[in-house]
């Protein structure tokens, strides 16, 4: 199935005006997941991730009870053709809703994320409370064969109750990050994502 971008941007940005979320299929096509997962960057990834931290928080133990994640931010100049691709989905992003909703967002920010098997992120939000530049999150799943039994729902709470998300390939979450609580449950295999957020200043290469 081609993606059919235009569409998905508008499903996008109506979501984002009416619920605060949105959730698109076949944001990237199986075989650019594939390609995206048979990059060194993936393939070496949990030989060179990064344990995910929170905030400015130090403690090992507490992080390790909080959030589960391997992490390793994307620099957009030196990323492969195949990420390259979804960055360029992310900036027509950016342009339809800022014309769309009336935003400003200048930037987008990413980092490929690994959870290992039992790993969890308990619930949060995304915006950091001293720096309030990270307006929308973005998640694109990355797990092709996917089943409900393997857990790893993204739980998003919303004052009318939570639901679920599954992290099937291709599927893109978009929600506003000051907003939108949401928490990451186990999964029974290794889960993985390219993890971002529209931010609205220009950003330098994150480290
Ligand atoms: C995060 C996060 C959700 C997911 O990294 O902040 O909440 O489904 N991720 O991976
Ligand atoms: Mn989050």
């Amino acid at each position: 199935m081609q993606t059919d971008l235009p569409t998905q941007l508008e499903q996008i940005s109506n979501g984002l005006a009416e619920r605060g979320y949105a959730i698109v299929d076949s944001f990237l096509l199986d075989h650019e997941v594939g390609d995206i997962l048979q990059t060194d960057e993936f393939k070496n990834g949990k030989l060179h991730f990064k344990k995910a931290g929170i905030g400015k928080q130090q403690d090992k133990q507490i992080n390790e009870s909080i959030r589960g994640d391997y992490i390793q931010w994307i620099d957009p100049a030196l990323a492969p053709a195949c990420m390259g691709v979804y960055f360029n989905r992310l900036r027509q992003l950016i342009q339809y809703v800022n014309h769309d909703l009336y935003l400003s967002l200048k930037d987008v920010e990413v980092h490929m994320t690994i959870y290992p098997p039992g790993a969890f992120y308990k619930r949060h939000l995304d915006q950091f409370k001293s720096d309030n530049h990270r307006k929308l999150s973005i998640i694109c799943y990355l797990n092709h064969d996917w089943k409900e039994a393997h857990g790893g729902q993204l739980r998003i709470h919303l004052p009318e109750g939570p639901f679920d998300v599954y992290p099937l390939a291709g599927r893109l979450v978009c929600f506003r990050s000051d907003q939108i609580e949401h928490e990451v449950l186990p999964a029974t295999r290794e889960r993985l994502s390219l993890t971002g957020w529209i931010v609205d200043r220009n950003l330098s290469v994150p480290s």
